[in-house]
């Protein structure tokens, strides 16, 4: 059995990441979430597929907490860890009117907390060749990709682009597999209702994408279809 552990897994993007890989039969499922004595979807995912998916409380900011993670799976050997959960951030992020202590735990949960969480589960993931190390960025994230407003989002997300791209430079020699994906513009209560693709959808190519990447697409920036990714 394969195991991943997935982030902000208990809605969105990440309970679709979740599903796919629960229907994949060799996947155990490490479904990481703040609340899970609260997560009814997770929870029902539990009894639906006994063995095959564990809970985890996780705050990706808090060090303790992610500490804490690492050690309930110390000596668990780790496939793949998708760094998914996000924040849009404050309403209040454009030039004139810009929150600057939300522009911070922006940056806290999409910008540093992947590293955060990537690098206590580090043991894990070198005891496996070929390990994956999957963060979800944006095409907001891109300096190609044009847009104003959103400073926050759109920096945080720019700056994990960066944090990954090192991370992967430095983790090469260990034969890990980091990689940034765009999701699509997805159908979530980050994305609103009039997004493009389901979270199904999103989920799914992700799985595929992250599934055909070999170690020389260490480092590199995907769409959730597979397509390559401008910087
Ligand atoms: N939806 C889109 O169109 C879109 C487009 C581009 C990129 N993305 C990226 O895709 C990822 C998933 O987005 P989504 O649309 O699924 O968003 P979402 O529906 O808002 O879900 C976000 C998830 O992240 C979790 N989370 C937020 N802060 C956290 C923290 N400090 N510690 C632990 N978990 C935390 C949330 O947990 P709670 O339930 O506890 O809040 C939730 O599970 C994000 O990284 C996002 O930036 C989304």
């Amino acid at each position: 059995m394969k195991h991943c552990i997935i982030t902000g897994a208990n809605r969105g993007v990440g309970l679709a990441l979740v599903d796919q890989y629960l229907r994949q039969g060799d996947w155990h499922v490490h479904a990481c979430c703040r609340q899970p004595e609260k997560a009814d979807s997770l929870r029902l995912r539990v009894t639906e597929h006994l063995g095959r998916i564990t809970l985890h409380p996780l705050e990706v900011t808090d060090q303790t907490s992610v500490d804490k993670l690492a050690a309930s799976l110390k000596d668990q050997p780790i496939d793949l860890l998708i760094n998914n959960a996000g924040i849009k951030g404050s309403k209040h992020q454009s030039r004139s009117d810009m929150d600057y202590e939300a522009w911070m735990q922006t940056f806290a949960v999409n910008a540093m907390a992947p590293l955060r969480v990537s690098e206590a589960l580090l043991p894990n993931l070198k005891a496996v060749k070929g390990a994956k190390i999957a963060t979800i960025s944006s095409q907001m994230g891109a300096i190609c990709h044009k847009g104003t407003g959103q400073y926050a989002y759109r920096s945080s997300k720019a700056a994990v682009n960066k944090v990954m791209s090192i991370l992967a430079q430095e983790l090469e020699a260990d034969g890990l597999v980091c990689l940034l994906l765009h999701p699509g513009w997805v159908k979530t209560d980050m994305g609103g209702s009039h997004a493009e693709i389901t979270p199904e959808e999103s989920a799914k190519g992700i799985m595929q994408t992250i599934e055909a990447a070999t170690v020389s697409d260490n480092g590199s920036f995907f769409k959730w279809n597979g397509e390559p990714h401008g910087w």
